[in-house]
């Protein structure tokens, strides 16, 4: 049929040779999923199944950042989510109804908190915070309505290493489902599932993009009936996520091992020069015995990434803690981890109920890409300005 130029700006005929083959993965966009016929039109969520239906649900591009992700952490099914905080909420909101309870560590990253006394309580979801110590003795706190446990290891800005094991054998001797943030190791440092967890999800934002231009999650599971109420949650709360984003996360993970391997070394290299500086009470790093529950990095953990924390020894105000992370020339002040830029963040903990008692005195460090020497002389003339 002949067309208009207006027709041919939508439909065209123009041809471009075929065979064309690269290494990266094309960004397939599109809402829009164009079906061969009428009578295969079909609004399923679970493309794996039934072929492609609609962009919400991921085009090739979402779907491959998922299978790679899936493969890396050795589960079966993968969901990718508009960030790791998604991931927390749609785990919740798939897995969790009104007269449920789940037990989350107090060491658990804040806004998962948040989640679950500002707004789960609304749709009468109850939450218990839980010493991440407590290993077996979680036994004690499960309740006949207690239908999920969290656990983060290590904790956000505190670091505790938690006794996953002890954790799970507690929770599936009461049929209870146990769910890992596994951000820190970046999925591949710890083998969730080989210590029985049963659900995984992390912030694709961190190591795996590696570059703090891109906000994504992803959920990992092993059991199809998990993975059927997950997908149906996605696809009704309808948390579709950017093709050029897992596009970027794709590309970062190629990246992965050597980003990884270089940010650990630097990172203990730092973390031993503040443990032997007079002014540092403490050292947060899963790696040393100062950091709680490292017995159970040194069992479980294959490795250790770039996020740890100081803990000045009493004296500096908050001011002055401050201004230490203010004199820093190379660590930049923000959230959002795993990059390549180092960056140093101060906290006040007295507030959190369940968090140890460091209260202004701990800085959170991530260890980027720079060189380890630069780091330490930036971090010896921030520290000479806290005691001048
Ligand atoms: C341990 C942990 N889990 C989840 C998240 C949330 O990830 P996102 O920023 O992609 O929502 C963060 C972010 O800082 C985190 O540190």
């Amino acid at each position: 049929m002949s067309k208009s130029w207006k027709t041919k700006l939508i439909h065209s005929d123009a041809k471009v040779p075929e065979g064309y083959r690269s290494l990266a993965t094309p960004t397939f966009r599109g809402s829009t999923t164009v079906f061969p016929s009428a009578s295969v039109v079909n609004d399923t969520w679970d493309q794996w199944q039934v072929g492609y239906t609609y962009g919400l649900y991921g085009t090739p591009t979402v779907l491959e950042l998922a299978g790679r992700i899936c493969e890396l952490e050795s589960g079966t099914h993968t969901i990718i989510t508009p960030g790791g905080q998604a991931a927390i909420s749609l785990i919740n909101l798939a897995l969790l109804q009104s007269g449920d309870h789940m037990l989350v560590p107090s060491s658990v990253y804040y806004p998962n908190r948040k989640l679950a006394t500002r707004l789960l309580s609304r749709f009468g979801i109850s939450t218990d915070f839980y010493d991440p110590a407590a290993g077996a003795n979680i036994a004690s706190l499960i309740e006949d309505n207690t239908r999920l446990i969290w656990c983060e290891s290590p904790g956000s800005i505190t670091m505790e290493i938690q006794d996953l094991p002890a954790i799970v054998a507690a929770a599936h001797a009461r049929n209870i489902r146990v769910v890992l943030d596994n951000t820190w190791s970046a999925g591949v440092l710890l083998d969730a599932f080989a210590h029985g967890v049963d659900i995984t999800m992390q912030a694709i934002t961190k190591y795996i993009g590696g570059h703090s231009d891109l906000l994504l999650g992803s959920i990992t599971v092993r059991d199809d009936s998990l993975y059927q109420r997950l997908g149906a949650a996605q696809q009704v709360i309808g948390c579709a996520v950017s093709p050029d984003d897992c596009s970027l996360a794709l590309r970062g993970m190629q990246t992965l091992a050597v980003r990884l391997s270089a940010i650990e070394t630097s990172a203990l290299a730092v973390a031993k020069w503040l443990s032997a500086r007079q002014e540092i009470e403490r050292v947060l790093h899963p790696a040393f015995p100062s950091c709680p529950g490292h017995e159970f990095w040194k069992r479980d953990f294959l490795g250790s990434s770039g996020v740890f924390s100081i803990v000045f020894k009493p004296g500096p105000t908050q001011k002055q803690v401050h201004a230490f992370v203010d004199a820093l020339k190379l660590f930049e002040v923000g959230y959002s981890w795993g990059g390549v830029a180092s960056l140093a963040v101060a906290y006040k903990l007295g507030r959190i109920p369940g968090r140890p008692s460091y209260d202004h005195r701990i800085v959170r460090l991530n260890i980027g890409l720079e060189a380890t020497p630069d780091l330490i002389q930036d971090l010896e003339q921030a520290l000479s300005q806290l005691s001048a």
